[in-house]
C-alpha cells in the first residue's frame, strides 16, 4: 500500500524447515521455530510441504471452490464474498482433506504442542481466496486463544495479497509491561493510525473502480460496500464508521484525546511498530498466534491469491464465540476433530505410495 511503509523484509521471521525421519520437523527446528514465535507472535516456515503435498492442497481448494453448494465463510468479509472479491470457504471433512491437514500437524506437532494440547479442538479448516477488487482487511485481532495456520499451495506474491502482520503485539501474560508499561496503548494508537490508511486506500480503490475496466463495480456494488447497514467489519463501510458500528474501527476510537495522540506520536510509532507483509512461496506454512495484529490484504494483480488455513484452540472455547470468529464446515461440526485426532490420523502417503495410488486409481 502506498499510504505507509510496509516491509517486505521476513527474514527475522522465517526457519527453513528440516524433516527428521519420520517426516516431522527436527527438534532444532521445532525450537528454534517456538522461540521465533513467542518473540514475535508467527513463524514462517519455509519449504513445509513438497511441490507435490502443496498441489494436493490445491487441487483440495479448487474442487471446493468449484463446487457451487461450497460452505462459504460467516465470520469475515462477507460482502467481498458476495460480489466474489474473496471466496472464503470450510473445507469439508473428506479422507483426502483430513490426511493433508493430519500431514500438516504431524509435520509442526514440535511447535504446535507447544500451545496447543491434544484435546483441543480444530476450530476450522479453510481456505481463503481473493481476487482483483477485494478490500484491505483493517489491522486486527482474531478470537484470543487460537493457534492458526496459513499453508501457500502455490507461490503467492506481494501485489496477491500475501498476509500482513504486526510483529510483536500478540498478548500474554505481563505483555502490557514493555515500552514503559504502556504497550497495549501504544499498540492500540498503532492500530488506529494504520486503519485510518487503509479506510482512505480502500474508499480510492472503490472510487477508481467505478469507471474501471478490470474489476468494475456490480450493480449495487458501491453502495453496499460503502454505505450498507449490514454487518461487515472489514468494508470502507462510512455509514457504519460514523454511527460507531464497526468494531474495528469507527468514529468512535477518533475522540480529541486519542487523535491528538496520534497527532503526537506519529512518528514514535513507526518506531515501535512495523508492518511486515508475507509473500510465501509455495510449500511455505505460516503459524501465528490469534491475538497478533494482522490483515488480510487487497489482491492488486489479476490472479486469484489462494492459500489452506486451519485454526486450533488453545484452550476450551464456548461455542458463539468460536463462530464469531471460525467457521467450521458442518460435516467438521458434526464430527468434531481434535488436534489429537489429527496427530493419530493417516497422512498423506509418501510420495512412492502416491504414484502407486494414482495408478491405481
Ligand atoms: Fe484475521
Amino acid at each position: 500500500m502506498k499510504e505507509f511503509s510496509v516491509s517486505n523484509d521476513t527474514s527475522a521471521f522465517e526457519v527453513p524447515a528440516v524433516l527428521d525421519e519420520n517426516g516431522r520437523l527436527a527438534d532444532h527446528c521445532a525450537r528454534q521455530a517456538v522461540t521465533i514465535m513467542d518473540t514475535h507472535g508467527l513463524v514462517i516456515l519455509t519449504g513445509l510441504l513438497s511441490d507435490d503435498e502443496a498441489d494436493v492442497g490445491l487441487e483440495l481448494i479448487s474442487q471446493t471452490i468449484e463446487d457451487p453448494d461450497r460452505s462459504q465463510c460467516s465470520f469475515a468479509s462477507e460482502t467481498d464474498n458476495r460480489y466474489l472479491r474473496r471466496d472464503f470457504c470450510s473445507l469439508p471433512s473428506t479422507p483426502r482433506v483430513t490426511s493433508f491437514a493430519a500431514t500438516l500437524c504431524q509435520r509442526v506437532e514440535g511447535v504446535v504442542s507447544e500451545y496447543c494440547g491434544r484435546s483441543r479442538p480444530v476450530l476450522e479448516i479453510a481456505t481463503f481466496t481473493s481476487y482483483l477488487g477485494s478490500s484491505h482487511q483493517y489491522i486486527h485481532r482474531d478470537p484470543a486463544g487460537v493457534i492458526s495456520l496459513f499453508a501457500a499451495v502455490e507461490d503467492v506474491s506481494e501485489q496477491q495479497g500475501g498476509t500482513v502482520f504486526v510483529p510483536g503485539t500478540h498478548m500474554y501474560g505481563g505483555a502490557d509491561n514493555n515500552h514503559d508499561g504502556r504497550a497495549y496503548e501504544w499498540m492500540e494508537l498503532f492500530r488506529t493510525q494504520c486503519n485510518y490508511r487503509i479506510l482512505w486506500h480502500n474508499l480510492k480503490k472503490l472510487w477508481g473502480m467505478r469507471k474501471a475496466d478490470r474489476a468494475a463495480l456490480a450493480p449495487g456494488e458501491f453502495r453496499d460496500r460503502v454505505f450498507s447497514i449490514k454487518w461487515d467489519q472489514h468494508q470502507p463501510n462510512l455509514l457504519r464508521f460514523v454511527l460507531g458500528k464497526n468494531s474495528q474501527f469507527s468514529l468512535r476510537m477518533l475522540g480529541p484525546r486519542r487523535v491528538w495522540k496520534l497527532y503526537r506520536n506519529r512518528e514514535a510509532l513507526d518506531d515501535l511498530f512495523s508492518l511486515v507483509q508475507t509473500a510465501p512461496r509455495k510449500g511455505t506454512v505460516i503459524l501465528y498466534r490469534s491475538d497478533l495484529l494482522h490483515a488480510g490484504p487487497d489482491n492488486r494483480s489479476p490472479h486469484a491469491r489462494r492459500i489452506f488455513g486451519m485454526s486450533i484452540a488453545r484452550d476450551i472455547i464456548d461455542p458463539k464465540y468460536w463462530h464469531d470468529g471460525y467457521s467450521p464446515h458442518p460435516s467438521l461440526t458434526d464430527r468434531p476433530l481434535s488436534f489429537g485426532d489429527l496427530l493419530d490420523s493417516a497422512p498423506l502417503p509418501a510420495p512412492s505410495q502416491r504414484v502407486e495410488h494414482r495408478l491405481s486409481a
